[in-house]
């Protein structure tokens, strides 16, 4: 299979834009842009994200009982490349909150505190299940990301 062609493909799928956080054993913040984010059930509510085990955050996050998922806001754009970048410390420069039990981004369209349900071991990849134990939104646009290129998607009120 041709690597990049195939990334081109499934690159075609549109997505939202999370930040993944986790405190590591020294209480020391971590985080990383992931966009693997899915739902999987309502009841019990649990949700799913894939973090490549090559990443400097796996190791924090394949050891912590607890992660936050930040579904980010169309105007946290640079969030999303700044936790996807090679900066030494991703928090150092960030506004950012305790949350209950991992980081939080203020300004984020929503966010999911978990405590970790299970893991999967998925090729270069783990997939990280959590049941959410508190959750906020806000009404604030989400950003998407499709084919490389982030998006702002419409100002839309919450489902009832
Ligand atoms: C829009 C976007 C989505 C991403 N989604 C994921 C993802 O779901 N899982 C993952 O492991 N990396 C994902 N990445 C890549 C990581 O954010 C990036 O490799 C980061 O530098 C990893 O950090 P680390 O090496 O500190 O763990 C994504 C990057 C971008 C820009």
């Amino acid at each position: 299979m041709d690597t990049r062609d195939y990334r081109r493909a499934i690159g075609s799928f549109p997505t939202g834009v999370t930040v993944v956080t986790a405190y590591d054993t020294d209480h020391q913040p971590w985080g990383l842009t992931a966009n693997s984010f899915t739902s999987v059930s309502l009841e019990p509510p649990v949700v799913s994200v894939c973090i490549a085990k090559s990443g400097r955050v796996f190791p924090t996050l394949s050891m912590s009982g607890h992660f936050a998922v930040n579904i980010l806001s169309a105007a946290q754009r640079d969030l999303a490349l700044h936790f996807a970048s090679n900066v030494e410390n991703r928090f150092t420069d960030t506004e950012w909150t305790a949350g209950h039990t991992a980081p939080h981004l203020p300004g984020a369209a929503a966010h999911l505190d978990c405590i970790v349900h299970d893991r999967v071991d998925a090729g270069d990849h783990e997939i990280l299940l959590g049941r959410v134990q508190h959750y906020a939104h806000r009404s604030v646009p989400p950003l998407v990301y499709c084919r490389g290129t982030f998006f702002a998607a419409p100002q839309t009120e919450a489902l009832t």
